[in-house]
Parts: structure tokens; C-alpha cells; sequence
């Protein structure tokens, strides 16, 4: 398992590109507002970190864990809270920020555990999107890219929790 040599699906230019471009249209929609963006952690923590940087607005940085995902490749079909936001995000203008909508189970629950707590507005930042696999539509309303259905690594997500620290997006290669 540890011989797989990543083959880039996005490069980092790629990404670059994309993600200056998600953080103009954020920055447009929120103008004069403040907004609270919450990382979801792991598999989010590249995107949130670069895409903070191409955001021009008080922002107020938040995170939350969750699982669905053993080891492997395949969802457990459960989510769980790992880790809970520290504080209230009643009122505020809400951004989660998300490595990946597969499924969309994770993304679903999270939504309805956050909307319960009253954020003035919720919206949804996802890197990726694999359609192909959509269970749970969700609404992404920044989306970096629509893939394959193919697992992908690097760029903050993994496999049984490595690759997270590819400057890409890689897929998988047991050949090489
Ligand atoms: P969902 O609940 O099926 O939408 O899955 C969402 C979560 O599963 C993501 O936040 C990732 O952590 C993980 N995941 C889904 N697909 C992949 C993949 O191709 N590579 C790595 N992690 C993935």
C-alpha cells in the first residue's frame, strides 16, 4: 500500500487558478459583511487555507471534525461529530468549506446540524464534486471542480490517512 505513485488529475496551477477565482466571487457575495468560515476538517484544510487567502473580508475562522470514512475507500454510511465548532454561529453569515462532496451525506448532515443553530445564511464551498455518486443533493454553491468517480488524494485528502500533503490532486496508481 504504500508503492501507489499519484498521477495528477489537478495540478496545483490548476487549483490556483480555480480557487483565486471561488475566493473574487466569495468575497463579491459578501461584501460589507463579515463572514464566518467553517474548515471542515481533515480533508479541507489545504482548500480553506488557501482559498482564506484569496478571500477580502473579516473573516472569522472556525472548525469542525467529522468522519465517515474508515481506512479504506468506501463510506461507512455513518457520520460522526469528531470535533464540534468552538463558538455560537447564530446570526452570522456562514461559509463551510469541504474537501469533497461524494455521496453528499456528510454534507447533508452537517447542514442540518448547522442549521438548527440559526446562521443568517449557510452556504457551501466544495473543491470537488463527484456527481456519478450523489445520493444526498446538495446545493455547492462554490464548487472548484466535478470529477470522476475516481477516489482522489493529495490537496488535504487522503488515503487511510496519507497523501494529504500533494500540493495536487492525485488519483491512485497500483501499476507504477
Ligand atoms: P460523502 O459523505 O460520501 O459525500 O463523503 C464525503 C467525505 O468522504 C469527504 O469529506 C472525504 O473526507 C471523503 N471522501 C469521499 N471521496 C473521497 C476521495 O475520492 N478521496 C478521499 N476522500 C474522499
Amino acid at each position: 500500500m504504500d508503492d501507489f505513485t499519484p498521477d495528477v488529475l489537478i495540478s496545483e496551477e490548476e487549483i490556483a487558478i480555480r480557487v483565486e477565482a471561488l475566493g473574487k466571487a466569495i468575497t463579491e457575495e459578501f461584501e460589507g459583511e463579515e463572514l464566518t468560515v467553517i474548515c471542515v476538517l481533515k480533508g479541507a484544510f489545504m482548500f480553506c487555507s488557501d482559498l482564506l487567502k484569496q478571500i477580502n473580508l473579516p473573516v472569522k475562522l472556525e472548525f469542525i471534525a467529522l468522519s465517515s470514512y474508515g481506512d479504506g475507500t468506501n463510506s461507512s454510511g455513518n457520520v460522526k461529530l469528531e470535533m464540534d465548532l468552538s463558538g455560537s454561529i447564530a446570526g452570522k453569515n456562514v461559509l463551510v468549506v469541504e474537501d469533497i462532496v461524494d455521496t453528499g451525506l456528510t454534507i447533508k448532515t452537517l447542514t442540518e446540524m448547522l442549521n438548527v443553530r440559526n446562521p443568517k445564511t449557510l452556504k457551501l464551498a466544495s473543491l470537488l464534486f463527484k456527481p456519478t455518486r450523489n445520493e444526498h443533493p446538495a446545493k455547492i454553491d462554490y464548487l472548484g471542480f466535478e470529477i470522476e468517480d475516481k477516489f482522489v488524494i493529495g490537496y488535504g485528502l487522503d488515503y487511510a490517512g496519507r497523501y494529504r500533503e500533494l500540493p495536487y490532486v492525485g488519483v491512485l496508481n497500483a501499476g507504477n
